[in-house]
């Protein structure tokens, strides 16, 4: 298994991935946001792939402040073998490269199986809430 940076031929392969793991929503456009995480200088995609092609995804940017990871997923056949934490600590290292001295991701409180990988990774619940608005109407 190897982990590298994506490119835009790898789009439909991560999409399907993030939604086969259960993490997109309606009102999320998956394959806009990957675009986006491509063209920016501040944000990328690491793909873990294997002879089965991409097993494994994740999105890391940061704001100038902090770092931040989102899409973490691993192909249901394929989890329980370190790909997830191997993807972690790729987007750490991306972070760590440009100055980063934090990094943070948000989980769906209903997802008790990403909070336990995320504990063990060392990763600690932060004593905040987050808060959202929509700028334009939901989609
Ligand atoms: C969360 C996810 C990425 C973990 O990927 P993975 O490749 O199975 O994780 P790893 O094999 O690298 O596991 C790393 C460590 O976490 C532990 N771990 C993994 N899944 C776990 C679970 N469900 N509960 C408890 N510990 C878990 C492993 O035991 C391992 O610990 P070890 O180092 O002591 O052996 C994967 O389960 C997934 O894609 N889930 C669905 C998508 C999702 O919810 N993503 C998170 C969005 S916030």
């Amino acid at each position: 298994m190897k982990i590298d940076a994506l490119t835009d031929e790898d789009e439909v392969a991560v999409v399907a991935l993030w939604s086969e793991v259960g993490l997109t929503r309606p009102w999320n456009d998956a394959a806009a946001d990957f675009r986006r995480a491509l063209a920016g200088p501040t944000s990328t995609v690491f793909g873990a792939t294997s002879e089965n092609g991409i097993v494994g995804a994740v999105m890391v940017g940061h704001d100038g402040h902090r770092g931040w990871v989102y899409y973490l997923s691993v192909r249901t056949d394929e989890q329980h073998r370190g790909v997830g934490a191997a993807l972690m600590a790729a987007a750490e290292e991306w972070l760590r490269a440009r100055g980063c001295v934090k990094v943070q991701l948000m989980v769906r409180r209903d997802n008790d199986l990403a909070r336990s990988f995320y504990d063990r990774m060392g990763y600690e619940v932060s004593d905040v809430t987050v808060h959202a608005r929509w700028l334009e109407p939901r989609p």
